[in-house]
This record gives C-alpha cells, sequence and structure tokens, in this order.
C-alpha cells in the first residue's frame, strides 16, 4: 500500500502529463502549497436526476478539476504563488483576469458543492429570521431567485448573499464571485449550461426548480456572520 505522500506525488505527477515544459512539471511536483480540488460533500449519485453522476463526472471531474489544474500552472513563478485562495482572488480582480477567473471558479465551484445536499432542509433560526425579513417569505425568496437565475444572460452565478446587515440576491457574470469583496457568500447556484445540460439540456427553468430539492440549507445558515 502507498503512503500518502506517494500517493500525492502520483497525482502531481499525473497532474503534469499535459504540460509541455519539464520544468514546470519539475516545480509543480515539489510544490507542496498546490491548490486541491476539494472532495465532494455527497456520493456522486446522490443528487439523483437532478444533478447525474455523468454531470458530476464532468461538471466535477473535469470542469473544476480543470480549473484548479490551469490555476496551478498560472500562479507558478508569479505574485500569487504561495498565497491563499482568498489573497490570489483578491489580488487579481481587475489586475490579473486570467488568475482571477480561474481563482474565483475554484472559490465559487467550492462553495457550490457544499451547498447541495441529496435531500434538502429547510432554513432555520436566523437564517428563516433573514429570509421572511429581507424577501417577505421563502417562497418569494425562491420566485425571486429563481427569477433572476432564469432570465441572467449567458454564463454565470446566482447568489445569496448577506451585506450590510441585509441579504440580497445577486447575480455575476462568469467568473465573477462574492468572494473577496464586502459580500458575505451564503448560497449559490451555477447556471454556466455545463450545470445542467447533460440533464435539462436547454431547459434551464427545471434545474432551478430542482435546485430546491437539494440545498444544504443547514451549510448555508452556517455561513452567515
Ligand atoms: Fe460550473
Amino acid at each position: 500500500m502507498q503512503t500518502m505522500s506517494a500517493e500525492e506525488d502520483i497525482k502531481k505527477r499525473r497532474f503534469c502529463q499535459s504540460s509541455r515544459s519539464a520544468k514546470l512539471c519539475e516545480l509543480l511536483i515539489n510544490r507542496k502549497d498546490m491548490f486541491e480540488l476539494p472532495e465532494l460533500p455527497f456520493s456522486k449519485d446522490a443528487l439523483g436526476d437532478w444533478t447525474s453522476s455523468e454531470t458530476i463526472d464532468f461538471h466535477y471531474g473535469k470542469h473544476h478539476a480543470g480549473y484548479v489544474k490551469k490555476l496551478n500552472l498560472a500562479v507558478l513563478g508569479n505574485e500569487f504563488e504561495g498565497q491563499s485562495l482568498d489573497e490570489v482572488i483578491k489580488g487579481s480582480r481587475d489586475r490579473d483576469t486570467k488568475v482571477f477567473n480561474l481563482a474565483a471558479q475554484h472559490f465559487n465551484h467550492s462553495f457550490f458543492w457544499n451547498c447541495l445536499a441529496g435531500e434538502s432542509s429547510k432554513p432555520e433560526g436566523e437564517l428563516a429570521e433573514a429570509i421572511d425579513r429581507d424577501f417577505g417569505s421563502l417562497e418569494d425568496f425562491k420566485n425571486q431567485f429563481g427569477v433572476m437565475a432564469l432570465s441572467h444572460f449567458g454564463s454565470g452565478w446566482v447568489w445569496i448573499v448577506q451585506e450590510e446587515g441585509k441579504l440580497a440576491i445577486r447575480d455575476y457574470h462568469d467568473a465573477e464571485s462574492p468572494a473577496g469583496t464586502i459580500a458575505v457568500p451564503l448560497l449559490t447556484l451555477d447556471v454556466w449550461e455545463h450545470a445542467y445540460y447533460i440533464d435539462h439540456r436547454n431547459d434551464r427553468g427545471a434545474f432551478i426548480e430542482g435546485f430546491w430539492n437539494h440545498v444544504n440549507w443547514e451549510w448555508v445558515g452556517k455561513q452567515m456572520i
């Protein structure tokens, strides 16, 4: 049986296989601070027909993994090397589009997986009170969130954020993210086509509708400050 460090070395060597530069590979293999694809907080088939294991294979296993892989290459040998994800996002915003997009997409996807569960719970306590206070009711909130998610043009993300003591629904284009801003992220839905096209084709509305059956409200509530 291999030790964890041997497994890690193999992982890094596989990671480098597509790189054209032997020097880059060498540097990456020796790095101890690479960004890593997080474990999914649920089993691959936990989301049923809403997001099939095939979608997980592509969305998590290809798209998210690809952002992580490219991010590790993009920060190599520059000011971002060795920084935390939060530092990279803050430092690259409006300054280095490539690094920002990769770092923000790593954050956005990691956050998104944590928002999901096999079965949805219900908002409770402070979160439930804030939803009622700022949107009228949970149903009103879902309607407003759904309208924004459905009408969002092109690729992006819809979020509930907490800002200045209030909850707000925001949509962000492409990789843009509340990470590194004053808006505290609580919940997000990925509305890039890669999130739903295998299971729902072009029916983003069905994807949004099914989302509510898989929101991990307990985890969302824990993000409030
Ligand atoms: Fe995505």
